[in-house]
């Protein structure tokens, strides 16, 4: 069995409904192997049918196929997380995930698919001031019950995202040259814990929704620019070269055909030493996606993680 995922994946976080299901086929097309998905992303369905199409038409094998979904917060109790990871593999057509993990380390009281599929962040979104509602589920309660879905042969590998704490096997979590995590990192290494670097691109994907400005883009970043123009590369591809070079997987999304292609071509080149310590020394420790910051902003609840 693999141990780590492709080092390039497709973040399907934000890829539009009704366009997921062909750009699913066009990137496994395109040579892509790595789909990171979510139930909370809403559109598995839609990949799913993609998976199907390609699978179908025999543009590679299930085997071949490397696929991450998540287990969203509503579905931390342990009678929850059977029923959450079927849902996500019917809807992606599949009879087994390549990984399965914890989507956060945020427990929130259960929300039944009948009411609201995906749950997303309130309870009731139609209460006034609509909030998220914390349920007091431990951890290890949450990590035992994924441990039955590998031993049911569901899952290959279970994992955790967006936390701090290595704990385990397979960790997801946001890095990109203004937020490097080397010590993170470094212990994973040691650990032998496969890291997935979301947002390698470090900020685009948060600029519309407000929680960037173009200047945070890491794409934007003088030193980016010049070792992509001396490499005749784009800032895009030398960081997330960067990323597979420090040793982990990348899962930039875009739903551009033409970025897609360019994300996935990170061959012909190598950054020198020099150049990878110029990348590192970007590091702002900027966190993008901070429950502490944006849940308060926009779910009207206050909820550090990371603190
Ligand atoms: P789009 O979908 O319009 O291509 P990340 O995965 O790091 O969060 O970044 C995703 C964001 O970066 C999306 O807004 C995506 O927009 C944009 N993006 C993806 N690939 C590239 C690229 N090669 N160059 C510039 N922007 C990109």
């Amino acid at each position: 069995m693999r141990g780590n995922p492709p080092s390039v994946g497709y973040g399907f976080w934000k890829v539009e409904k009704d366009r997921a299901a062909n750009l699913t086929v066009q990137a496994i097309e395109m040579g892509y192997r790595h789909l990171d998905c979510a139930s909370d992303y809403g559109n598995e369905a839609e990949v799913g049918q993609g998976i199907e199409r390609a699978l179908s038409s025999r543009l590679c094998s299930r085997e071949e196929l490397w696929v991450t979904s998540k287990l969203w917060n509503t579905n931390h109790r342990a009678e929850h997380v059977l029923p959450a990871l079927k849902r996500s593999l019917a809807d992606l057509r599949l009879d087994y995930l390549d990984l399965y993990l914890i989507h956060f380390p945020i427990a929130l009281k259960h929300v039944p698919e009948s009411v609201r599929y995906p749950a997303g962040w309130f309870y009731d979104p139609g209460s006034v001031p609509p909030r998220m509602e914390y349920d007091p589920v431990p951890i290890r309660e949450t990590w035992q019950a994924m441990e039955e879905l590998m031993d049911l042969g569901l899952v290959k590998r279970i994992g955790v995202s967006n936390f701090n704490v290595a704990l385990i096997r397979d960790l997801l979590v946001e890095s990109h040259p203004y937020l490097v995590q080397s010590k993170l990192l470094r212990y994973c290494q040691q650990e032998s814990i496969a890291m997935t670097a979301f947002s390698p691109l470090g900020a685009p994907s948060y600029i519309p929704l407000g929680m960037a400005t173009t200047q945070d883009s890491v794409l934007e970043n003088p030193v980016v620019i010049a070792i992509a123009q001396s490499h005749r590369k784009s800032p895009a591809q030398v960081v997330l070269k960067w990323g597979v070079q420090r040793g982990t997987s990348v899962i930039p999304k875009s739903s551009n055909p033409d970025r897609l292609r360019e994300n996935l071509d990170l061959g012909g080149f190598l950054l020198t030493d020099e150049e990878m310590a110029r990348m590192e020394s970007l590091d702002r420790g900027q966190r993008f996606n901070d429950p502490g910051v944006f849940c308060e902003q926009a779910f009207n609840t206050f909820f550090p993680i990371y603190e």
